[in-house]
């Protein structure tokens, strides 16, 4: 089944066109791989999901209801869809497990002892325990990114919207991040994702959508699209990215 379905999404800002009609369909325990050259949109796409941009036309489906209606509300959609960006966005002023619990506490109105409870159980799983009353700046941007993981998964999404988590990390750190999003894929996470990781891509995805100047040019089963593009910018794009 369609988790998540985007019917010819449209935005702009000022005069630039930065989405052009998207058609986007992700299933429920897919990872979907979100690639494309910088600037062609992929940000500006999760965050329309993720409500933080309205679009301009276009429907955004989740579950079955259309969550680009301006009536919905954007708070209860947001506890539904988690997003994890680029730059580590932890409280810098608060530890690992309160980063953690703040959200299933304030927005799920959960006990202080069942979020604790539950964000130790996944400090433990994706080996932070030892951190729990660690501040964010003494660890590893690995590490943070890891957590900024949990947090999201903490509130038991539906959807996991991850934008380039990987890319501000020094090489030797992005392993053990696409790990963390390779454990929840087993788990059964429906995620999306922006990334430049191609050969993570290659391995872990189900589906990948390759987005040029806000147009979806190519999508489908990921070893179609990476192995045997057919249109030519798709091709042109893994040369770059693959080295092939
Ligand atoms: N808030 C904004 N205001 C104006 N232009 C923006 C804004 N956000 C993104 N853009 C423009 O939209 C285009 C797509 O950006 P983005 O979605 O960040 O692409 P990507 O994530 O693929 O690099 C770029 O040309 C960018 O400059
Ligand atoms: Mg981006």
């Amino acid at each position: 089944m369609d988790l998540l379905v985007l019917e010819q999404v449209r935005k702009h800002y000022g005069s630039q066109q930065v989405l052009r009609g998207i058609d986007l369909a992700v299933a429920e325990h897919h990872v979907t791989c979100l690639i494309g050259a910088s600037g062609s949109g992929k940000s500006t796409l999760l965050r329309c999901i993720n409500l933080l941009e309205t679009v301009d036309d276009g429907v955004i489906w989740l579950d079955g209801r259309d969550i680009s209606d301006p009536r919905v509300d954007a708070d209860e959609v947001r506890r539904r869809v988690g997003m994890v960006f680029q730059a580590f966005n932890l409280f810098p002023h608060r530890s690992v497990l309160d980063n953690v619990t703040l959200g299933p506490q304030r927005s799920l109105k959960q006990s202080t002892s069942v979020a604790e409870a539950t964000a130790l159980e996944l400090l433990d799983r994706f080996g932070l325990a030892d951190k729990a009353s660690a501040y964010p700046d003494s660890l590893s941007g690995g590490q943070q990114q890891r957590v900024a993981v949990v947090r999201a998964i903490a509130m038991a999404p539906r959807l996991l919207l991850l934008d380039e988590i990987t890319s501000a990390l020094d090489p030797l750190l992005v392993a053990e991040v696409l790990d963390v999003i390779a454990e929840l894929k087993r788990e059964g996470m429906t995620i999306l994702m922006a990334t430049h990781e191609m050969h993570f891509a290659q391995e872990v995805a189900d589906r990948v959508v390759f987005i040029d100047n806000g147009q979806v040019v190519e999508q489908g089963p990921a070893a179609d699209v990476l192995d045997h593009p057919r249109d030519e910018r798709t091709v042109r794009f893994l040369t770059r990215h693959l080295g092939r």
